[in-house]
């Protein structure tokens, strides 16, 4: 990718997209210098696809039940994936777990958004077993996918507290609000090129990232920006 090409994002997901919204809304303003190629959903007739029409954004269909097994589907997925030539591909609310052979394939051009502190509630009803175990603080991770579900290299995370009255759904609707902060944030240091995976090691400007970064200290989106 060339500094006067933008980085080409082919987006992944399943139902309603609203991560997938903040990432068109900043495309669209230019505050995300991307183009997003495509949106490819799972499931057929998600409201996410809606959103992508809208934006006037292809949106593609590849319903997984068409496919005898895991492996089939996957491979007519890389294909319609590489047919976007994304440089990086987002999973934003997308609800298949993939193989080692598809994650491989886009190692180190692979993200994902989970709803937890990672490594802490790995998979389902993260905000519901959060609750359930008496935390006090809570949020979101973006990480590198490798074929380790919800286990890959953390790049950045928003902090949330956990109030006493809080029920899963008020939980989650105050974390919904970070994630719509921390993907756009996370992939524009990947299309300026501050942000790489060298075999499990995060490197951030260069430097290897020992501890996830942390949005809340990128507040100011000038200094994000830098
Ligand atoms: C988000 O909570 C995300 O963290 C998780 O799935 C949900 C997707 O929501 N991976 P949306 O489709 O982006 O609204």
């Amino acid at each position: 990718m060339s500094a006067a090409q933008k980085c080409r994002l082919a987006v992944l997901i399943s139902g309603r997209g609203s991560n997938l919204q903040a990432l068109l809304d900043q495309a669209a303003s230019g505050e995300l210098p991307v183009t997003i190629a495509a949106v490819i959903s799972n499931r057929p007739g998600v409201q996410g696809l809606e959103r992508a029409r809208q934006a006037g954004v292809p949106a593609l269909e590849l319903d997984h039940k068409n496919y005898p097994d895991r492996p089939a589907f996957e491979a007519a997925l890389i294909e319609l994936i590489d047919r976007q030539q994304p440089n990086l591909v987002i999973l934003a609310g997308f609800m298949r777990v993939l193989t080692a052979d598809f994650t491989e394939h886009y190692r180190g051009r692979l993200l994902n958004i989970h709803p937890s502190l990672l490594p802490k509630f790995r998979g389902l009803h993260t905000h519901e077993r959060a609750i359930a175990a008496g935390e006090t603080e809570h949020g979101a991770t973006i990480h590198f996918v490798t074929a380790e579900l919800d286990g890959g290299p953390v790049i950045v995370q928003a902090r949330v507290p956990v109030l006493p009255d809080d029920n899963p759904d008020t939980l989650a609707a105050r974390v919904l609000t970070q994630e719509h902060r921390l993907y756009p944030q996370a992939i524009r240091w990947f299309a300026e090129g501050r942000l790489r995976l060298e075999g499990e090691q995060v490197r951030f400007d260069g430097q290897p990232l020992m501890q996830p970064l942390r949005l809340e200290d990128f507040a100011n989106p000038t200094e994000a920006r830098r």
